[in-house]
């Protein structure tokens, strides 16, 4: 098999090892995070896969939640309080079980009129947090992905001329099916200190294949850090075909 270089495919036994794994170098990289740049920024992937990866981080003590400030990978654009919205999860399984201040939470803004304007919002709201000035892209100290079946990461679905945004930190995304969605863009993510990606599942195989081999059709393929570190998490089953 020809992996692009410098990255890391992790294939571990089963889920627990992978959920510990993410856990144990969240503890190291939040603690480097804060002790060098005072906070640890981190932007999380909805999704079902990594709900019961939140829930353990929420078991783990030791975490300073008053210095990790938590950003959204991607949103559906639906209620707050829709069962398909992101950070309803991520607030059930995660934030809602720990001390984490209010005001250290960023979700993306779901209640403005339309998903532009959503996603400029949130684009607006990472700025202001980051101190960033036009032009500026944010460097999150972790984005946590996951991969759909066609090869999707955040919502850049393949065939969407999003997947050459340049400018942009957030944009609307608007797949062939379901929800509207918001997402970050590849600039915004290849700009990350770290990237997991953290893939579970068969039906995911053949994707996660072609994103660790680099096939340039595959939206998970084009996350290539421009200074940072890519780590692919994945079970047995997303690693079958590889
Ligand atoms: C979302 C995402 C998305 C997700 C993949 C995998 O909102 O759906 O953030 O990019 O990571 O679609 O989703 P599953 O984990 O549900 O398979």
């Amino acid at each position: 098999m020809r992996t692009l270089p410098d990255n890391q495919v992790l294939i571990f036994g089963s889920q627990s090892a992978m959920k510990d794994f993410v856990v144990s170098r969240w503890l190291e990289i939040s603690n480097q995070s804060i002790n060098k740049y005072g906070v640890f920024r981190v932007a999380l992937s909805g999704g079902k896969t990594p709900a019961p990866l939140y829930e353990r981080l929420a078991e783990e003590k030791g975490l300073n939640w008053e210095k990790i400030f938590i950003f959204q990978v991607d949103e559906r654009f639906v209620p707050e309080d829709s069962p398909d919205n992101n950070f309803r999860m991520i607030r059930r399984t995660l934030t809602d079980r720990v001390a984490i201040p209010n005001e250290n939470l960023f979700p993306i803004p779901v209640n403005a009129p339309d998903p532009l304007l959503a996603a400029e919002r949130y684009e607006t709201l990472i700025r202001r947090q980051m101190g960033l000035s036009e032009g500026q892209f944010p460097r999150f100290d972790l984005v946590l992905l996951g991969m759909g079946k066609d090869g999707h990461t955040a919502s850049l679905f393949p065939g969407d001329d999003l997947l050459f945004e340049k400018c942009r930190i957030a944009a609307p995304a608007f797949p062939e099916s379901g929800h509207s969605r918001v997402t970050l863009t590849f600039p915004a993510i290849n700009r990350a200190r770290r990237i997991f990606f953290f893939v579970i599942g068969k039906e995911k195989a053949p994707a996660f294949k072609r994103t660790v081999t680099g096939d340039p059709a595959v939206p998970a393929a084009l996350v290539k850090p421009i200074r940072g570190e890519l780590v692919f998490i994945a079970d047995p089953d997303a690693g079958s075909d590889l």
